[in-house]
C-alpha cells in the first residue's frame, strides 16, 4: 500500500478554494481554441479507443522534440504520473537498489520505496542545491539499478550545469544503471542556453519523462510520455499501462499534438512569463530581508525560499491561507523517508499570470 500523497491531498483540499494560488507548479494554461487552427477537426473526431502507445501523429510530434529518438521510442501516458508509476514498476524488483534526489516530488521516492531499497541523494541549499557527484558515487552499490533525478527541480528550481549533467550521465553509464530523468519543467530555464540535453538522447539507458502539464501549461490534457532508446523497457511499461489507463483520451491527444506542432511558441511564452514574474518576486524579497532568504531559481516555475519568522513556516502558511486566502506549500509537504529536508522553507510558484495582484494581497497580509 502506498502512503498518502501529501502534496496531492493538500491540493485536493485547497487548490480550488484559495483566492491567491501562489504555489502552482504548472505554467499559465491557454484555452482550447488557441491550440486549433481548424476547430472542426475536434468536432469531427471519433471518440473511439486509440493506440495504447499513443497515436502515430502524437508520437511523431514528441519525437521531433528530441535529437536521437524515433516515434516508436516514445510511449504516451496519462500525465507524467502514470509514466512514473510504470517506469518504476518496469525497471525495479525487490532485490534492487535505487538512488533518488532529495527533495523530490513524492511519487519519485514512494514508488521505488514500495518495491526495493532506496537511498536519498540530497541537494543542499548551502551548495546552491547542486548535486554532489562524489556522494552519488559513494551511494552506488553492486545492486543499484536506477538513479532518478529531476532538473529543473521541483521544488528548488535547480538546473545542473552542462558539465555536471554530462558527468552524471557518465557515472550512470559506467555503473550500467538506468537514468530516470524527470524533465517536466524543461523549456522554462531562465537562460535558454542552460537547457540540458535530454537523458533519452544522451544515454542508451536513459528515460526522459515529460508531459504537457508543466512547461507547456496544459495539465488538463493529462498527456505525458517517456522517451527511451531501449525497446524492451518500452514494452514492459506498455504491459503495465494496459492495466491502468489502457490509452489516452482521443481529444486530449489531438490537442497535445497540435500544441507540440506549434513548436516552441507556448514554451517561449511561458518562459518569458517566468522571467517577468521572477522580477516581481525578487522585488518582494528585497523588501523583507528579515523575513525571508531568497535564492533565485535557475529553471522551472517553482522556488523554495526560507522563512525566517519566529512562528515557523507551517503556522505562517496556515495563517496566510485562512486569513488572506494566500496558498503556499509548507516544507512538511516535502518531508522524506530517505533523509532530512529543510523544515523552514515553503514552495512558491511563478509561472502564471496575475502575480502582481496576488503579491499585493500577500503584502497586505504581511
Ligand atoms: C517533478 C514532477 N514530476 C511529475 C509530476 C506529475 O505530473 P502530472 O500532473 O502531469 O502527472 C509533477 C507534478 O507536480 C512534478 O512536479
Amino acid at each position: 500500500m502506498l502512503p498518502e500523497f501529501r502534496l496531492e491531498k493538500f491540493f485536493s483540499e485547497w487548490e480550488f478554494q484559495a483566492r491567491h494560488h501562489l504555489t502552482a507548479s504548472d505554467a499559465e494554461n491557454c484555452p482550447l481554441g488557441e491550440l486549433l487552427e481548424n476547430p472542426s477537426e475536434l468536432l469531427e473526431l471519433r471518440l473511439g479507443y486509440i493506440p495504447s502507445e499513443g497515436g502515430r501523429e502524437l508520437r511523431q510530434a514528441i519525437a521531433a522534440t528530441y535529437q536521437n529518438i524515433e516515434p516508436d521510442q516514445v510511449l504516451a501516458f496519462c500525465g507524467a504520473e502514470e509514466g512514473l508509476y510504470c517506469a518504476m514498476r518496469a525497471l525495479l524488483g525487490p532485490e534492487d537498489h535505487a538512488i533518488v534526489t532529495l527533495p523530490n516530488y513524492q511519487a519519485m521516492e514512494e514508488l521505488p520505496l514500495s518495491i526495493c531499497q532506496v537511498s536519498g541523494l540530497p541537494l543542499r541549499a548551502e551548495e546552491n542545491w547542486d548535486l554532489d557527484l562524489d556522494e552519488l558515487r559513494r551511494l552506488l552499490r553492486p545492486n543499484t539499478r536506477l538513479l532518478a533525478v529531476n532538473f529543473p527541480n521541483n521544488p528548488t528550481g535547480k538546473v545542473l550545469s552542462q558539465e555536471r549533467w554530462a558527468q552524471l550521465v557518465e557515472i550512470a553509464r559506467e555503473a550500467r544503471i538506468w537514468l530516470f530523468s524527470d524533465e517536466v519543467y524543461r523549456g522554462l530555464e531562465r537562460d535558454p542556453a542552460h537547457t540540458l540535453p535530454q537523458a533519452a538522447d544522451l544515454y542508451e539507458r536513459g528515460l526522459s519523462l515529460n508531459v504537457m502539464s508543466k512547461a507547456y501549461g496544459l495539465p488538463g490534457l493529462r498527456v505525458g510520455w517517456i522517451a527511451c532508446q531501449d525497446r524492451e523497457v518500452l514494452e514492459k511499461m506498455l504491459k503495465l499501462k494496459h492495466y491502468l489507463s489502457i490509452c489516452n483520451s482521443a481529444p486530449s491527444e489531438l490537442l497535445a499534438t497540435r500544441a507540440l506542432q506549434q513548436g516552441s511558441r507556448l514554451l517561449e511564452r511561458n518562459r518569458q512569463l517566468t522571467v517577468d514574474n521572477l522580477k516581481l518576486w525578487k522585488d518582494f524579497f528585497m523588501e523583507h530581508p528579515e523575513k525571508f532568504e531568497w535564492w533565485a531559481p535557475e529553471g522551472g516555475c517553482v522556488a523554495f525560499p526560507r522563512y525566517l519568522g519566529h512562528e515557523g513556516v507551517e503556522s505562517w502558511c496556515r495563517r496566510l491561507l485562512h486569513e488572506a486566502g494566500v496558498l503556499f506549500l509548507p516544507a512538511s509537504i516535502y518531508e522524506s523517508r530517505l533523509g532530512a529536508v529543510a523544515q523552514d522553507r515553503f514552495r512558491l510558484g511563478y509561472g502564471r499570470r496575475g502575480l502582481a495582484a496576488a503579491l499585493d494581497a500577500l503584502r497586505a497580509a504581511l
